[in-house]
């Protein structure tokens, strides 16, 4: 039977968010149902509203949530009914990069996570009996119920039954994205410099990990300077400005240039910057949404001779099951204290919570959908 639920849509840029009825489809066999306790919003539900990436609109986004499991299909292995669970991106299982576990660049990605609907074009999804576009990153998550899959749902372990799912909703995109391109992708190595450009989710998630790695200096650049005043509690050593020549002072600091960069902004003239930056053997990671058409120009022998990398990084390499289950132990450790990044929004102040994101109010909002317990 059909399940109702609440969702909020989006219709693009030029209209707010609309909470509106909609009906969630019958589980395939390996799907769940999750009631959505709390969902993170993330720059990426931006990109797609402003339609910088093509998911097709009208759409039902949110790709952060957390809840509890309400009913599973057959093959179902991840979690039970009653599980609490994080919901993530969603990936094939049998292409070749699923096969050596990163699923995060699975070669069917898209149509699992961005297509609108389930890969063979069906939808999870329904308003007054027709397809909504929904299944974004396989759950749709601004809702009151979502339909997630085996493979991008995890369940909390035991040992943190005390944390609140609405404070670990965001470990499912930007703090294991962040987190994971400083541990999985780029591999810092301990007392080597690494700088963050841009400290959002993504940019605070990547200075707490390189502090875990044993990075040093750490050095956080943006234009928000209570970002920076934030970046310097969770372990920058050093933050400079953007708009007072962050770059001379990142070569001035370091001669030899740095071990690694990490750009969250997405904009060329930052990543050609950084690139001129990085010591031998250095690496700009890049995980910052662009304009589509937006093309990167490297000198050559720079590149080659100093055996520099400028490395695409998705979903920060993260293999769920073990890297989110890590992350939360960091947390239960006190070295990854993302809580302080979070502002929790009741889910009808969608529209309010994009806003305090977008003016930099807010590091991360969390909303808040139906009580956990
Ligand atoms: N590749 C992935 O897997 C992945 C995953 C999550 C998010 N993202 C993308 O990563 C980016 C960052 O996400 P977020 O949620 O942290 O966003 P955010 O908006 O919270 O943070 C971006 C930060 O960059 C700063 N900034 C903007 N222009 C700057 C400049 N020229 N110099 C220095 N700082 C500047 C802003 O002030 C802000 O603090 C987004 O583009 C998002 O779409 C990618
Ligand atoms: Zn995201
Ligand atoms: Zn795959």
């Amino acid at each position: 039977m059909a399940t109702q639920a609440r969702a909020a849509i989006c219709n693009g840029n030029s209209e707010p968010f609309k909470i509106e009825d909609v009906e969630l489809a019958e589980l395939r066999p390996d799907e769940l149902r999750i009631r959505v306790v709390a969902c993170g919003i993330c720059h990426t539900d931006m990109a797609v509203r402003d339609q910088q990436l093509p998911v097709p609109l009208p759409v039902v986004l949110g790709h952060e949530g957390a809840g509890i499991v309400e009913e599973v299909g057959d093959a179902v292995t991840s979690a039970k009914v009653g599980d609490r669970v994080i919901m993530s991106f969603n990936s094939c299982g049998h292409c070749p990069s699923c096969e050596i576990e990163a699923p995060t660049y699975c070669y069917n990605f898209f149509p699992h996570n961005w297509s609108g609907g389930r890969p063979d074009g069906s939808a999870t999804v329904l308003k007054n009996g027709d397809k909504m576009n929904a299944n974004f990153f396989g759950q749709s998550s601004f809702a009151t119920h979502a339909i997630a899959h085996d493979r991008n749902v995890v369940k909390v372990p035991d040992k943190a039954k005390d944390l609140p799912l609405e404070r670990l909703a965001p470990v499912g995109c930007g703090l294991m994205t962040g987190a994971g391109a400083v541990l999985n992708s780029m591999k810092v190595r301990a007392g080597l410099p690494v700088a963050v450009v841009g400290v959002g989710t993504v940019g605070m998630a990547a200075i707490m990990a390189a502090k875990i790695a044993g990075a040093d200096p750490i050095i956080a650049v943006d234009m928000n300077e209570t970002r920076l005043e934030m970046a310097k509690e969770l372990g920058a050593t050093h933050t400079f400005n953007a708009k007072d020549d962050a770059m001379g002072k990142i070569k001035d600091l370091l001669p030899q240039g740095l071990g690694y960069a990490f750009d969250t902004t997405g904009i060329n003239k930052v990543i050609q910057d950084l690139f001129g930056l990085l010591a031998p053997m250095g690496i700009v990671g890049m995980v910052g949404a662009s304009d589509p058409a937006d093309m990167l120009k490297f000198n050559e022998s720079e590149f080659m001779g100093g055996g520099r990398r400028v490395m695409g990084i998705l979903g920060g390499d993260s293999d769920l099951q073990h890297f989110l289950p890590q992350l939360i132990e960091y947390h239960m450790n006190g070295q990854f204290p993302f809580d302080k990044l979070i502002g929790y929004f009741p889910f009808e102040d969608i529209n309010e919570a994009f806003e305090a994101s977008e003016s930099g109010k807010v590091v991360k909002p969390v909303l808040r959908i139906s009580e956990e317990a």
